[in-house]
């Protein structure tokens, strides 16, 4: 089959979170298991664009509103990824250097989506199914149902999936001018509490729709951010599939970001050597227990408890472990864990950014993951963490509650608690500093879930049986 897939992000062109991941993967795992998997997205300014070799692939012009613009379309000359990779250049719009946070992101990426359709019914054939991802791609299949000039496409299938629904694109109605000429009578497949809603709107126009968990795809029709009863109505063509991981980049035996590599059979002898290393560069006392967090410092994550929890866990484990933050976000949340780093020297660091390598490094080196997330679809973090032989601490929510067996439980290997808050917080990382006291019992959780089956090779057929579906 052939398969569009439409995104804002895909490592390793540009990433800010789990999104980037799944775009980065899915398409080579398809292409290997022999479909024609393509993913096109917006052109950014990132190293990845200025360090590869391109050939222009298409260039057309299109409205938005009463804007006229041009737009290129790119491909990355040697299938670098695995699979076709096309880049849409819209000058002064798309050429920058962060993927989101602009205040005319609903003009970006509404142009990005009409520059991309406009390509597709260019084509003498059609694609088998457009694969949307997120509300930055949500109006596709709207346009691709009920705009007069994409018609060649009213019959494509199409595919949305949710990896976060906390963020929906809203505009105001005034931007529906935006839309290129749609069938007016079709306004409320747009519409969701008197907004234009693209995430609402590619549930109600998508083929299928699914999501990255199992649990969170029953979750939305309880707490969506207010979508609450379309998840209800709709869910019929609602599914869940739990994301996999791409194990040739997240494999601590071959992993390009480490220098001391291992496998199962040596895994305590490699995280001592990881760990080592990250409690040099930090001043931390590698004999401790090392527990890191990794991530967005926002609500979704439960970032603005970490603080307090960390706090109240060196209190009550009378400074028996480490700990380690990678993040950025909320400002005032990196405030708080800089204003850490002095008076708990040797305890606690924290780095304020995004550093790619690191955040390998953490995964390798630390003893445990903390995710006291209160929302979660599915989390990648923690399946990286497994194949590190990094015990995950966890909410049981969303894709948590689907990846991580509580050590208490029959061939448990984590610990899960059920609030996000100080105390079950505090008290988990008093279960696990109790567990590392026990050598036999931690190595045998570390090659249990190391062992663990999270490839996109076991579920790239999931997602195939979906595309059938709707053929
Ligand atoms: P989300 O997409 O909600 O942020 P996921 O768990 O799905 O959460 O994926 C997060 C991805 O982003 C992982 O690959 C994680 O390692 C990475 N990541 C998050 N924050 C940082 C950071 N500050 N530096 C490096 N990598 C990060
Ligand atoms: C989103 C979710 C995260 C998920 C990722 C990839 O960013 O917040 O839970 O793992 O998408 O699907």
């Amino acid at each position: 089959m052939e398969i569009i897939h439409v995104s804002a992000e895909c490592y390793p062109v540009a990433k800010a979170g789990g999104l980037g991941d799944v775009v980065g993967a899915l398409p080579k795992y398809q292409c290997q298991s022999g479909h024609i998997a393509k993913v096109v997205m917006p052109m950014y300014r990132t190293k990845f664009l200025y360090e590869n070799e391109w050939t222009v692939d298409f260039k057309g012009s299109a409205n938005l509103g009463n804007w006229f613009f041009d737009f290129t379309i790119i491909k990355e000359s040697t299938n670098k990824l695995g699979f076709d990779l096309f880049l849409v250049d819209i000058n002064g719009l798309l050429d920058r250097q962060k993927i989101y946070g602009y205040d005319d992101d609903s003009e970006r990426f509404t142009a990005f989506q009409i520059a991309v359709v406009s390509w597709m019914s260019s084509w003498e054939h059609q694609p088998d199914v457009v694969h949307c991802h997120d509300h930055h791609c949500g109006l596709i299949p709207f346009m691709m149902r009920y705009c007069y000039d994409f018609t060649r496409l009213n019959l494509v299938p199409s595919v949305f999936t949710i990896h976060n629904a906390q963020y929906q694109g809203w505009m105001g109605w005034d931007k529906s001018r935006y839309i290129p000429r749609w069938d007016l009578w079709k306004r409320g497949m747009l519409e969701w509490a008197d907004s234009i809603n693209p995430l609402a709107s590619a549930v109600k126009c998508a083929s299928k729709v699914t999501t990255v968990s199992h649990s969170y795809m029953d979750e939305l029709r309880f707490n969506s951010n207010g979508l609450e009863k379309l998840f209800e109505y709709e869910k019929g063509k609602c599914l869940g599939i739990l994301n996999g991981i791409d194990n040739d980049v997240w494999d601590p035996a071959t992993d390009k970001y480490l220098t001391e590599h291992f496998t199962v059979t040596e895994v305590t002898k490699g995280k001592q050597k990881n760990k080592e290393a990250l409690c040099i560069q930090f001043g931390l006392d590698p004999e401790k227990p090392l527990f890191v967090f990794i991530g967005r410092l926002v609500g979704e994550k439960a970032a603005e408890i970490l603080p307090d929890a960390i706090k109240s866990a060196i209190y009550s484990t009378k400074e028996q472990a480490s700990f380690l933050i990678l993040g950025s976000g909320d400002t005032a949340v990196e405030w708080q864990f800089q204003q850490m780093v002095e008076p708990y020297k040797g305890i606690f660091n924290a780095v304020i950014g995004y550093d790619e390598t690191l955040s390998h490094k953490m995964y390798a080196g630390a003893d445990f993951l903390l995710m006291p997330s209160r929302v979660e679809p599915c989390g990648l973090n923690q399946m990286y963490a497994m194949r590190y032989g990094t015990v995950p601490i966890v909410r049981s929510t969303g894709g948590l509650q689907d990846t991580v067996v509580d050590m208490g439980d029959t061939d448990g290997f984590g610990i899960r608690f059920n609030n996000a808050t100080i105390f079950d917080v505090d008290y988990s990382i008093g279960r696990a500093v109790a567990v590392y006291q026990d050598k036999d019992q931690m190595q045998k959780m570390r090659q249990y879930m190391m062992q663990i089956d999270h490839s996109w090779e076991s579920t790239v057929d999931e997602y195939t049986k979906v595309y059938e579906s709707i053929q």
